[in-house]
């Protein structure tokens, strides 16, 4: 069986979106591993953006994900790291079918970074190296 790691980002928490992209981890038949509602660190996030590092979005990405609090979550389950990206939808959520939570829930906010309610790993070795961060204490 796999994990994966989620963030319901700060837009999402803050529009209280969290129970209903619970509601369709649950509802797809994940577990829930680890659960836990954190305000990232800057020092957190440039660990698990690292990838990204020097992009154009990359500052208004680490500006926006430390703006408040996020719901941190380890998900489990036969190809969750997969199949919760097909929770997600697109990364654009204009683009994002609907059907998926960035398409039901997520729009163009005018912003110059694109707040889409979730993060989900795109890898197991993302998802690893991604649980390390937020659940030091879990063994992947
Ligand atoms: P995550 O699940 O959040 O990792 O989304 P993703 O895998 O669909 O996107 P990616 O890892 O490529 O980018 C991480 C995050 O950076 C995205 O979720 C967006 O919030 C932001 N981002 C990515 N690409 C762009 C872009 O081209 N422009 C802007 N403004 N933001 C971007
Ligand atoms: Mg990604």
């Amino acid at each position: 069986t796999e994990r994966s790691l989620v963030l319901v980002k700060p837009d999402g928490f803050k529009r209280g979106l969290t129970g209903e992209v619970l509601r369709r981890i649950e509802g797809k038949g994940y577990t829930l591993a680890a659960l836990a509602v954190v305000t990232p660190t800057r020092e957190q996030l440039a660990a698990h953006y690292a990838e990204h590092e020097g992009k154009p979005f990359y500052e208004p990405l680490v500006e926006f994900m430390s703006s408040g609090p996020v719901a941190a979550v380890v998900i489990e389950g036969q190809d969750c790291v997969r199949g919760f990206r097909s929770l997600a939808g697109a990364t654009n959520p204009t683009e994002a079918a609907p059907g998926s939570i960035r398409g039901d829930l997520g729009r163009d906010w005018g912003t110059k970074v694109q707040q889409n309610i979730v993060h989900g790993s795109d890898s197991a070795d993302s998802a690893a190296r991604e649980i390390a961060i937020w659940f030091p204490h879990l063994g992947a």
